[in-house]
């Protein structure tokens, strides 16, 4: 069965980009001049998802009208023959169908999945997390629809290998090697210590989930951090069905904490043709008027 439909949560408070997200979504913050949200949706929509399901919370509604149209934006951009922003502004409005469901209470990642049952329905899904934005000329949630195609319809979840001091960050996976690049789960555990780990395999928020998943979200207890975790549920659907790990391709940024959104912004600059040259010569200057040197 196509995989049309991806659920994007978006309801985290943003605690780490406060103050700006005392009023605005943290998904709308720009890596130069482009939302972060629009790299997410951008990915599901080269993978060919033709619905996006967001979890919401009070306080995103920007992120529902940066993927609607604009008409007063677009008349007076038309007006003002800036033929070459309306195409952009148009564009961007009618990219994706885009849902919204509203979870509220935050109750953990789990919780915000099962939000989206409804919409859904009884049909494969993608999920994608806005805090990890991955790029690559294939985007990651397709090598995951091509592999669970290959696989019968399987589940499969998207990984990376991390640094041991890293676990207790993600969810962390077990199985069997089938190759260099894929495992065969045997279950899954959320944010380890080190030393519980059982491998050094994350989970940066990509999967592939069957509709059973929800009802298995609906029995679930509480997990780590007192939270309803959509690991635990991956954990007992690996008993049920084949669950396949996958090391996508893909250079992927933690845009989740400032540090890494910088060093996306740096990198994305450092990559965009037109920025580039200025750019670097920019960062040369700003490093001699601060007395650094690399
Ligand atoms: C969530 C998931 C975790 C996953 C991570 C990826 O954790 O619970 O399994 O590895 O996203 O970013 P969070 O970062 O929301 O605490």
């Amino acid at each position: 069965m196509k995989i049309r439909k991806a659920i994007v949560p978006i309801a985290g408070k943003g605690t780490r980009f406060l103050p700006a997200t005392k009023e605005i979504a943290k998904e709308i913050i720009p890596i130069i001049n482009v939302p972060m949200i629009h790299y997410i949706v951008e990915e599901a929509v080269n993978a060919g998802i033709e619905q996006i399901v967001f979890v919401t919370a009070a306080g995103k509604f920007s992120v529902e009208d940066y993927f609607d149209r604009n008409l007063e934006l677009e008349h007076f951009l038309e007006r003002n023959k800036k033929s070459k922003e309306l195409e952009l502004v148009r564009r961007i409005g009618t990219m994706v169908e885009v849902t919204s469901v509203r979870q509220k209470e935050q109750l953990g990642l789990g919780h915000a999945v099962l939000c989206a049952k409804d919409v859904i329905g009884d049909e494969p899904f993608a999920i994608l997390l806005g805090d990890d934005i991955v790029r690559n000329p294939k985007p990651a949630i397709q090598q995951l629809i091509e592999v669970s195609e290959a696989r019968s319809g399987a589940a499969v979840i998207g990984v990376m290998e991390v640094s041991a001091s890293e676990t207790d960050k993600y969810g962390i996976v077990k199985g069997d090697i089938i190759d260099e690049k894929t495992l065969k789960m045997t279950g899954m555990v959320e944010k380890p210590r080190p030393q519980d780990a059982p491998t050094n395999l994350a989970t940066p928020g990509r999967y592939i989930l069957p509709p059973e998943i929800f009802s298995i979200l609906r029995t679930i207890p509480k997990g780590a951090g007192n939270e309803y975790q959509l690991t635990d549920a991956i954990n007992i659907l690996c008993q049920q069905r084949d669950v396949f790990a996958y090391r996508f391709e893909g250079e992927r940024f933690d845009t989740g904490n400032v540090l890494g959104y910088l060093e996306a912004t740096v990198d994305f600059a450092l990559k965009d043709p037109e920025i580039r040259d200025k750019f670097l010569a920019t960062i040369k200057t700003r490093l001699q008027k601060n007395g650094l040197s690399l």
